[in-house]
């Protein structure tokens, strides 16, 4: 959003709770959609991504002991993924911040948005032990699902929608080199499995486990033992490596309308969230701020409203399409505690039609890849 501010001529402050070494450490998200890769071009932060970014034509899925490849390429007129840790976008983002001399505070903490129903609004916290008031034209809140932006608003502004599901993710970061070129989507009646990776050394990898499972019940032999299992097939050998890294992520849909009170306007999880099986949720804050930075960018350059008023409606169309997308990648590839047989035969059935029918194959590549226009 800065970055994109920066290329217009507009000044901003970024105020990051988190030092700068959290931040460029954390392991997040890391698929990027074509459009995604062109906006990090096009503000001239893809030089790196340009030239470590693995690009991938397709994916895999995997159901009843086989694999189906669901080639985007073809499907979608030559669009494609790029893997690319979100933690190396930050450092790119970060690198080029602070090139243009504009502020970038880390570890800015007790931070209040307020008067932002005014034409000014107030941001207030404390940096470097001294307590800072900023007044400025807008505040964009980029702070996350669990920032202080969305919850600063007053009740009865926005409504909210959500979803919370029965199961959650654990995911690990082994050295060790990618056991497939794919990404490889699992459906196994043990539960879903992914396979990842974020470079030629790194693999990444994720079992569906319940959403209060804890990260003792998983000793590292047992991980890759359920890894193996679901992902396994004749003729095939899972990598293994050293584990560096451990977590478990919940899977949860959330939105927010509209994405603004006043000058307070949102983007990115603050917003909405998305379950990881869709890969949308990086994808879809780029989104919200290629739309918020220009919407700002017209009414500095002559007062002009009309895009940040439509900000909200403009965006959610995307959000929207996306929630529904992740929603289904995650029904379709999760075992369901509790499920019946019908349930089963009704996820295995649309496994088969993604993976024989050009068609639905198609619509899965489209959005995977992410819609051009929404
Ligand atoms: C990841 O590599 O972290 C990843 C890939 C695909 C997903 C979710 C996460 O759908």
């Amino acid at each position: 959003m800065a970055q994109l501010l920066h290329l217009e001529g507009i000044d901003s402050v970024v105020l990051e709770d988190r030092s700068r070494e959290y931040v460029e450490q954390r392991i997040r998200a890391g698929v990027l959609e074509q459009g995604t890769v062109d906006l990090l071009h096009e503000i001239g932060v893809g030089e790196r991504l340009g030239r470590e970014g693995l690009v991938h034509d397709g994916i895999e899925i995997q159901f009843a002991g086989e694999r189906h490849r669901i080639d985007f390429a073809s499907l979608t007129g030559g669009r494609r993924i790029t893997v690319y840790g979100q933690q190396e976008i930050v450092k790119d983002l970060i690198a080029a911040r602070l090139e243009t001399g504009r502020p970038l505070h880390f570890e800015a903490n007790r931070v209040q948005v307020d008067e932002f129903e005014s034409e000014t609004p107030v941001v207030r916290f404390r940096h470097d032990g001294e307590d800072v008031e900023l007044r400025c034209d807008f505040i964009a809140g980029c702070d996350g699902f669990r920032g202080v932006c969305r919850d600063s608003i007053p009740a009865g502004v926005l409504r909210t929608f959500d979803r919370e599901y029965p199961f959650a993710w654990l995911g690990i970061l082994a050295a060790a080199p990618p056991s497939n070129e794919e990404l490889i989507y699992a459906y196994h009646e043990r539960g879903f499995a992914l396979h990842s990776m974020r470079s030629p050394t790194l693999t990444r990898l994720y079992l569906q486990v319940r959403p209060d499972e804890e990260l003792t019940e998983w000793p590292d032999e047992r991980i890759w033992d359920e890894l193996e299992h679901r992902l396994g097939l004749e003729g095939w050998t899972l990598n293994t490596g050293e584990i560096l890294e451990k977590g478990v992520t919940e899977l949860r849909s959330f939105v927010v309308e509209p994405m603004q009170c006043g000058r307070l306007i949102l983007a990115g999880d603050a917003a909405h969230i998305v379950p990881a099986t869709g890969a949308k949720g990086l994808n879809l804050a780029v989104a919200d701020v290629r739309l918020l930075a220009s919407a700002i960018a017209a009414w500095y350059r002559n007062g002009d409203v009309s895009l940040l008023e439509r900000y909200s409606s403009d965006a959610l169309r995307r959000v929207w399409r996306a929630e529904h997308f992740s929603w289904f990648m995650t029904s379709m590839l999760h075992r369901l505690e509790g499920g019946d047989e019908f349930d089963v035969k009704l996820q295995l059935a649309q496994l088969a039609y993604v993976c024989s029918s050009e068609k639905a194959a198609a619509s899965l590549a489209e959005n995977y890849v992410g819609l051009e226009h929404v």
